[in-house]
């Protein structure tokens, strides 16, 4: 069965790729390399032995795309992971957010509604939640008004795929809200490749302990919290890809309830940046370099999912503890800084 992956060379995608070999899928991926190499592919046939088909492909390109289906008719499931991601990039450059993240996926869903069954798995986010207001945050809590133009693509791109979905009964989708991604496969054959200074708490850590970055700015601990730093809920990045394979199953044997569906990713716990701090210095056995500065614009007190829906619907479950999945990002750090 062919799958194709959108993005399949990046963090995420990658991981993924090598769940859907491992599991017998055939994978095409698409991939513009914008914030990815195709070294990724080596890292790809190390873990499982088997080179995926690769097309370097820009998705804003719509003749590229239509032709990219006629030539692969034989696809019978896409997970669309190819879009920008830099929340504060999105405020400098909206249209660029609009046009990688909405543009494509409506090129690609145009491609799939013409198809007699289709299957589509979309990355979303918990951003869409903004701070919800209860915790821990099950699918139906409201969806807030976006803090950036990355996460309104997220928002839109969910209400895009439902308004596609009510009137075109053969596609079939599920949208799957990612809480805190980190972590890198155990073979530490791939892992996160940030470019420039990292945004995200775990790879500005892994950097600073192996002695690229001085220091750890921790923003804010004057937040409601237990310790007073912001809480988000880290997922193992095997573990949600995982969950994108045992989705799209749901899919391609038809056990879905309706025919657009979301779900929670996440652990159901809860880490402070302190609690993640911590966690790094136990499993590296090294002190971090921190200091607490002020809080960073836009930033939430608390998310961490209720993961009821995933575990007893999808019957999916994160495995990784939070020490387990600081280990691999940690043994990645080390080996790609070799
Ligand atoms: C985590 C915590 C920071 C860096 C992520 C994605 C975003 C969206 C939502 C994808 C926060 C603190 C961070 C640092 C720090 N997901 N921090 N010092 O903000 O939860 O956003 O999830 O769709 O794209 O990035 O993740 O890793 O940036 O921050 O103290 O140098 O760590 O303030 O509390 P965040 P993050």
């Amino acid at each position: 069965m062919k799958i194709l992956v959108t993005g399949g060379l990046g963090f995420i995608g990658s991981h993924t790729v090598v769940e859907l070999q491992n599991q017998g899928f055939e994978v095409i991926i698409i991939d513009d390399c914008s914030n990815s190499t195709e070294k990724v592919l080596d890292g790809i046939v190390a873990i499982t032995g088997k080179l995926p088909l690769f097309e370097k492909l820009d998705l804003k390109n719509r003749d590229k795309v239509e032709d990219f289906f006629k030539k692969h008719d034989d696809i019978e499931g896409v997970i669309h992971f190819a879009a920008s991601k830099a929340v504060g990039e999105s405020v400098e450059k909206p249209l660029l957010y609009y046009e990688n993240n909405i543009g494509t996926l409506v090129y690609i869903l145009k491609e799939l509604s013409q198809k007699a069954k289709s299957s589509f798995i979309f990355s979303s986010s918990c951003t869409v939640y903004g701070q919800a207001d209860v915790m821990p945050i099950t699918e139906d809590a409201p969806v807030k008004t976006a803090e950036s133009p990355y996460g309104n693509t997220k928002q839109m791109g969910e209400e895009i795929i439902s308004d596609t979905c009510k009137v075109t009964p053969s596609l079939n989708a599920i949208a799957l809200r990612y809480f805190n991604p980190m972590g890198a496969h155990p073979s530490v054959e791939i892992g996160e490749l940030p470019t420039g200074v990292p945004q995200n708490l775990v790879p500005f850590i892994t950097q600073t302990g192996v002695g690229m970055r001085e220091q750890l700015s921790v923003f804010g601990d004057d937040y409601p919290t237990s310790d007073g730093t912001a809480v988000r809920d880290y997922i193992y990045v095997v573990d949600l890809a995982k969950a994108h394979v045992i989705a799209l199953k749901r899919l391609l044997e038809n056990k879905n309830d309706s025919n657009y569906e979301v779900f929670n990713v996440g652990t159901g716990t809860g880490s402070s940046v302190l609690e993640v701090i911590k966690s790094f210095e136990k499993v590296s056995g090294k002190k971090l370099n921190y200091k607490i500065m002020n809080r960073r614009a836009g930033d939430i007190t608390s998310a961490y999912a209720d993961t009821t829906k995933a575990n007893n619907v999808l019957g999916w479950k994160s495995e990784y503890t939070l020490d387990q999945a600081m280990k691999s990002a940690w043994d990645w750090e080390q080996k790609i800084r070799k």
